[in-house]
């Protein structure tokens, strides 16, 4: 994996993450949790290069973003839709999603990523918020939220962003 600065990102950032999906994971190699996400974003916030995640508070992935510093996002190119399907259905609660779907954790910083990630952008979490509902203009959001599990916005400042060469 080569370094690079996320202004070389070639990739259209909506589609990697809203089209082909990436994997959330939280904690270290001996203890982590991974999920399929298709919200979030990257931009600048606070002077810093930032990416936002949103995690539903049932999540397991959860847990480990209250425990832990630094999180990934791992981004595989559209490949690997049937592997990032399993661990956007399966919770790593009661099922091994790393033997489920062969991915292989790989160390990157104090986080973890997948052997078969293209891109991997390491995050440090900085700040969060909740989702409040009574910020909801457009009264269509509310179908997201049938059972009031309003998900936490994490925002991790980014500090590593690794590509497949
Ligand atoms: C395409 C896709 C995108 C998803 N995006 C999110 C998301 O952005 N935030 C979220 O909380 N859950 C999202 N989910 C649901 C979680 O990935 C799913 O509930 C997962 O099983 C949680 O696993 P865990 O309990 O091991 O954390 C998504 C699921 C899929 C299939």
């Amino acid at each position: 994996m080569k370094e690079i600065n996320i202004r070389e990102l070639k990739e259209n950032f909506v589609s990697m993450i809203s089209d082909q999906w990436a994997l959330l994971t939280a904690g270290k190699t001996d203890s982590y949790n991974m999920m399929t996400v298709s919200w979030g974003g990257i931009g600048e916030l606070w002077g810093k290069d930032v990416c936002f995640v949103f995690v539903r508070p049932q999540r397991y992935t959860f847990e480990f973003m209250e425990k832990n510093d630094y999180f990934t996002l791992s981004f595989f190119g559209g490949d690997y839709k049937k592997e990032l399907g399993i661990c956007g259905s399966k919770s790593g609660r009661d099922t091994d999603k790393t033997a489920l779907t062969g991915l292989e954790p790989v160390k990157v910083g104090e986080a973890v990523s997948f052997r078969q990630s293209k891109i991997t952008v390491l995050m440090r979490k900085i700040a969060y918020q909740d989702i409040d509902p009574k910020g909801f203009i457009d009264p269509e959001i509310c179908s997201n939220y049938k059972d009031s599990d309003f998900h936490r916005a994490y925002v991790g400042e980014i500090i590593k962003v690794l590509v497949d060469e």
